[in-house]
C-alpha cells in the first residue's frame, strides 16, 4: 500500500512512519529508565494502526500496553504480542473469561468494578489481574483519593481479587500544570504506601502520560503510560522543547488543478479569499470528508515545497485550495496537512489550538478508510486476524 502521485485520484493518504515509532519509543525509555514503558495504542494506536504499531513497538521495548478495549487486547494477542496487555476501558459487560483465555488485565476504574472482578475471579476459578485506579485530583475516573485507606483495607478482605497494578492519572500537559501535578504525586505516594503497608504489592506502580513522563524525572511508578509522544506529537508547545519526537503520521493530499491568481481577485472564487498579491493557487485532493477540520480553512498553513502555505478559501468533501504564493505548482505534486515535509514538521497541537481541539482529536477522527502507507513495514505486511465475530 501506498500514496504516491501514480494515484489516479490523487486522494489523502496518511504515511506512517514506523521507524519514527520505533525511535520515538527508544527515546522515552531511556528518558524514564528505571521505570519501562506502557505504550498506550487506544483508538486503533491513535488513528496510526493498532498492530503495525504494536509489533514495531514491542521490538523497541515497550515492557507493557494499554488498549481500550478487550477486543483489541485479543486483537494483539492474535497478532503475537506477548507483553502484559491493560483493559483501560469498556470491558463492563464483555465476557469476562476473555481475560483469562487472552491474558489480559483489567482496569478497576469504580468500587463497582472491583466488586464485579471480584465475583468474576471467583465465579473463573481464577483471578483476572488487576490494575486499581485513584481518582488523585483530575476528577474524571478512579476511586476517589479520600477513601483511599479504607477502600484498600476493603480490598484485602476480597479473597478472589488479584491486584497487578496500583495508578492514577495526572492533570497534567506539561511544566505549567506543576503545581496541579505535585499535589497529585504526594496523593498517589500516600496510597501507594498504605498498599505497601497493607502488604497488597502491585507489581506495576504507574502514574505518568506522556506530557509527565517527558517533563517530571522523579514521577513516582515503575512504569510510565505514554500514548500521544510515542506518535512523535508533544502534547503541548510546553513539552515540545524537552525531547526530540519525530511525527510518525504525514497527512498528505496531491495536487489536482492548478490556477495563476491575480492580486485582488478570489480564490477559488470571489466569495471566500481574495489574493494579496500575484501568485499560483492549487486545488488539492482532500476535503472534510477525510475528517479533516473544515474549521481549520483559512486559519492554517500547510506544508509545499517545504513552506508553509496558507489553506484558503473554502473545503469540499474532497477538495481544498492552497495559496502557494510564487510557487507554481505542479499536478500530482504532495502537500502536507500534518506530519513532516523534508526537515519541516506542521505539529497536531499547533492546527488544534487554532480550533479549540486537542491534538489527540485530529488522527483519530481520520476516516479508517484513507489509506494508510506504512513505511520501514516488514511488520505490516503480516496477515491480520479479524476479532470481531467472537465477542
Ligand atoms: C489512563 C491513561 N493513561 C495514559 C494515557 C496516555 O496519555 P498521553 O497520550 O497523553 O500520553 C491515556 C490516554 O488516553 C489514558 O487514558
Amino acid at each position: 500500500m501506498g500514496c504516491h502521485p501514480a494515484r489516479e485520484d490523487n486522494g489523502p493518504c496518511a504515511r506512517i512512519d514506523l521507524d519514527a515509532l520505533a525511535s520515538n519509543a527508544r527515546r522515552i525509555r531511556r528518558k524514564v529508565k528505571p521505570r519501562g514503558l506502557m505504550a498506550v495504542v487506544k483508538w486503533d494506536a491513535y488513528g496510526h494502526g493498532l498492530i503495525p504499531c504494536a509489533r514495531v513497538l514491542e521490538r523497541a521495548g515497550a515492557a507493557a500496553f494499554g488498549v481500550s478495549s478487550p477486543q483489541d487486547g485479543v486483537t494483539l494477542r492474535r497478532a503475537g504480542i506477548t507483553q502484559p496487555i491493560l483493559v483501560m476501558t469498556d470491558w463492563v459487560g464483555k465476557p469476562p473469561a476473555l481475560f483469562l483465555d487472552w491474558d489480559l488485565q483489567a482496569a478497576a476504574t469504580s468500587w463497582y468494578k472491583v466488586e464485579y472482578l471480584e465475583a468474576v475471579s471467583r465465579k473463573l476459578g481464577r483471578p483476572v489481574p488487576v490494575h486499581l485506579k485513584f481518582d488523585t485530583g483530575l476528577g474524571r475516573v478512579g476511586l476517589h483519593h479520600s477513601q483511599y485507606r479504607s477502600a484498600l483495607r476493603a480490598i484485602t478482605k476480597l479473597p478472589h481479587l488479584k491486584i497487578a497494578g496500583l495508578y492514577s492519572h495526572l492533570a497534567y500537559n506539561g511544566p505549567q500544570d506543576q503545581a496541579r501535578g505535585r499535589r497529585q504525586i504526594e496523593i498517589f505516594e500516600k496510597i501507594v504506601r498504605e498498599a505497601g503497608r497493607l502488604g497488597l504489592a502491585p507489581r506495576w506502580i504507574h502514574l505518568a502520560n506522556s506530557a509527565a513522563a517527558v517533563a517530571i524525572p522523579d514521577v513516582p511508578g515503575n512504569l510510565v503510560r505514554a500514548g500521544i509522544a510515542l506518535y512523535g506529537q508533544p502534547p503541548s508547545a510546553e513539552v515540545r522543547g524537552l525531547l526530540p519526537l519525530d511525527p510518525v503520521m504525514t497527512l498528505t493530499g496531491r495536487v489536482r488543478a492548478v490556477r495563476r491568481v491575480r492580486c485582488g481577485h478570489g480564490f477559488p472564487d470571489s466569495h471566500f479569499w481574495i489574493a494579496p498579491a500575484d501568485g499560483w493557487g492549487a486545488e488539492v485532493g482532500l476535503g472534510f470528508g477525510s475528517s479533516y477540520p473544515r474549521s481549520l480553512v483559512g486559519k492554517t498553513s500547510v506544508l509545499f515545497r517545504g513552506q508553509r502555505r496558507r489553506l484558503v478559501g473554502i473545503m469540499s468533501r474532497d477538495v481544498c485550495y492552497v495559496f502557494t504564493g510564487p510557487d507554481r505548482p505542479e499536478p500530482g505534486e504532495e502537500v502536507v496537512f500534518w506530519g513532516k515535509q523534508g526537515r519541516h514538521t506542521l505539529y497536531l497541537f499547533e492546527l488544534a489550538g487554532l480550533i479549540d481541539a486537542l491534538p489527540y482529536e485530529l488522527p483519530t477522527w481520520l476516516k479508517p478508510d484513507i489509506p494508510r502507507s506504512f513505511l520501514s513495514a516488514s511488520e505490516a505486511s503480516e496477515p491480520i486476524t479479524s476479532v470481531h465475530n467472537i465477542l
